[in-house]
């Protein structure tokens, strides 16, 4: 059952202790990719969710949302739109600003990669206190397209992550502390 998945997913991903720096617990997802089962097993949640639900386009973060990202796409028959770190893409971009712990980083998207009208999922590995996420929504509907869902497979509940997506659904397999 659908509970037997998350149990597995969320026993393949490894947890590293003080990485990248004292204090954090990383969230490997490196060893969920190592598990056939338990990757088709994500990869599957996500597309029994979505399918249907008259979604064209799939936005990924960089990077971990690049590799979860285009099966679910190529599954519920949408387009999946890259969004990078800066100066990355060749062509004209559409970029939005966000605040880290430390100064500030900017999402960039290609100008006519998604048209006004458009229902799009965003896709990232991890949500954490959510700047990056609301980047990626405001990005979106700064062209018109209508953000119907952001999705993850880990959230960092502690951090709250949630509160700041406002009234923006967020969907997650695995809540961690
Ligand atoms: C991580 C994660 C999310 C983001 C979440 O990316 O993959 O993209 O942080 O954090 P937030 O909710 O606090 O905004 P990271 O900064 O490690 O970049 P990377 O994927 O390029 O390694």
């Amino acid at each position: 059952g659908k509970d037997d998945r998350i149990a597995r997913i969320s026993s393949a991903i490894r947890v590293i202790p003080d990485f990248p720096k004292p204090g954090i617990m990383f969230q490997d997802i490196t060893t969920l990719l190592l598990d056939p089962k338990a990757f088709k097993d994500t990869i599957d949640l996500f597309v029994e969710r979505y399918k249907g639900k008259d979604i064209s386009v799939v936005a990924g973060i960089e990077a971990r949302g690049f590799i979860f990202g285009p099966p679910i796409a190529l599954a519920i028959g949408a387009k999946f739109v890259p969004m990078r770190k800066p100066k990355k893409l060749p062509g004209e971009v559409i970029s939005e600003e966000y605040s880290l712990e430390y100064g500030t980083d900017k999402m960039e998207m290609h100008v006519g990669a998604v048209q006004a009208g458009e229902r799009a999922l965003v896709i990232d590995d991890l949500i954490a206190t959510g700047g990056t996420l609301c980047a990626a929504i405001r990005l979106l509907e700064r062209v018109g397209v209508h953000v119907v869902e952001c999705a993850c497979v880990i959230e960092l509940a502690d951090l709250k992550g949630r509160e700041r997506l406002g009234d923006k659904q967020l969907f997650v397999l695995v809540s961690s502390l």
